[in-house]
């Protein structure tokens, strides 16, 4: 898909189901690795970024094939002695692998994670934590090598702070370690919790799920089981923004509610009404939306920074300031000046704070975005611009959004990608 075309100003009714979450699915892909026997993942989502960890998965040997209702993995057979280059460079997206991978061979290697657009995404507390386990990490031409030395082995684990990934990997090379694990200071995540629940489900030991403080006892033998993918939070929780944007009400079907708390709070001090049924969550979005005059981004179940520029951008249609604070990420502002040329008004006070200042009507411009959440907060702009808006960069957002184009075309909207 070149280009996403959204004729805006069209108020979303409807029902939309919300997809499996990307962000749950990619560390239990690379948790398969750590079974003997097939694994069945339902609802796992079918976006760009859970291909990309497939493809790794095959290039190291799992056998993976796609089924009506998920995805069937079989890992028995992975040979894992040298890995692939396509494997090394995919490594960076899927860096959960580094855990798993350490865990089942005792070696990896990866190509030094350059940053993205939104931040320097450094590995530091990644690395700390496998070293602790007994990993030994050094720098071979452009690459970290890492091997496991004697074996990984259980110990205490603290993090210095609560990386969701950094979390995922330790608990996954803690799960294949020999002796118990103590990891403190976990990032509290709904998505750890599925993980952990899959690594119980395949035979794993672990105590603490949901809280800071996991204890894991390894070295116990994982079969491949059938497990769900939760629905995706953040996915659920661009659709209640674009619907409050638009001035709507939508049904989001199997919306992961009691993960949302978060969003739903913003919701209802913009004045929508949302209810949760049997179905998911129903969004009835205000005639006005009321100024809501701080929005601040951390870790869960703070206000999730991949739903900020969405929020940013609902917030144009607010009346009065809003100062949007960004405290996750270093480079999360990346939509002002597209949103700017759309006729927003924002001001950016310092690298972490936006001042948003609404009512200001959107319109429809070419614009183009520059990584995942910050193009799926500019399909919500278009939607509630005045004229057309011609998006491009759209590879960003397939790579979390298993097709927007036709969820919000279900919900009313005149959006297309050509
Ligand atoms: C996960 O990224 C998510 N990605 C992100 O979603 C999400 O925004 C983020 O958690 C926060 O919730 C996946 O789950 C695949 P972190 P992750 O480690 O694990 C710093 C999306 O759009 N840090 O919790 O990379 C880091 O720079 C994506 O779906 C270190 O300093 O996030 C950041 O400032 C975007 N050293 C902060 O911690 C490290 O070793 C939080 O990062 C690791 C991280």
């Amino acid at each position: 898909m070149d280009s996403i075309h959204i004729y805006g100003g069209v108020c979303l009714q409807g029902d939309v189901r919300i997809q499996g979450s990307k962000n749950a699915a990619l560390p239990i892909l690379a948790a398969t690795l750590l079974t003997k026997g097939t694994n069945v993942i339902c609802n796992c989502p079918r976006i760009a970024d859970v291909y990309r960890m497939l493809d790794l998965l095959s290039s190291l040997g799992c056998l993976v094939v796609w089924e009506k209702d998920g995805v069937r993995i079989n890992a028995d057979n992975a040979g894992l002695h040298e890995m692939p280059g396509d494997a090394i460079r995919g490594m960076r997206s899927s860096l959960c692998l580094l855990g798993a991978l350490l865990g089942r061979t005792g070696q990896v290697s990866m190509e030094h994670p350059g940053g993205c657009v939104i931040g320097a995404r450094p590995v530091d507390l990644h690395l700390k934590a496998l070293e602790c386990l007994g990993a030994v990490f050094r720098e071979e031409e452009g690459l970290i090598v890492g091997n496991a030395g004697t074996g990984l082995r259980g110990t205490h684990v603290a993090l210095a702070r609560p990386s969701v990934g950094a979390t995922e990997n330790a608990l996954l090379a803690a799960v294949a370690a020999e002796g118990e694990t103590c990891l403190s200071g976990a990032a509290l995540e709904p998505e750890i919790e599925a993980l952990c629940e899959y690594l119980r489900d395949c035979g794993a030991w672990i105590e603490g799920i949901g809280t800071s403080t996991l204890r894991i006892r390894g070295g116990r033998r994982l079969l491949g089981t059938r497990y769900r993918i939760p629905s995706d939070r953040i996915v659920a929780g661009t659709y209640l923004l674009g619907c409050l944007g638009t001035g709507g009400s939508v049904l989001l079907k199997q919306a992961p509610v009691e993960h949302m708390g978060a969003v739903i709070d913003l919701a209802e001090r913009l004045g929508a009404e949302c209810q949760q049924g049997r179905e998911g969550l129903f969004v009835q979005a205000p005639r006005d939306l009321k100024p809501c005059g701080r929005i601040i981004t951390a870790v869960y179940p703070g206000f999730p920074t991949d739903l900020q520029s969405v929020a940013l951008v609902v917030e144009t249609a607010a009346a009065g300031k809003c100062l949007v604070e960004e405290r996750i990420f270093e480079n999360r502002f990346r939509i002002l000046e597209p949103l700017s040329r759309m006729g927003a008004r924002v001001r950016q006070m310092d690298a972490g704070r936006v001042e948003v200042e609404g009512i200001t009507p959107l319109r429809g411009c070419q614009v183009e975005a520059r990584e995942l959440r910050g193009g799926a907060a500019l399909v919500v702009a278009g939607l509630m611009a005045e004229g057309e808006t011609v998006l491009r960069g759209c590879e960003f957002i397939e790579r979390g959004y298993e097709n927007i184009c036709r969820d919000f075309r279900e919900l009313g909207a005149r959006i297309y990608g050509v």
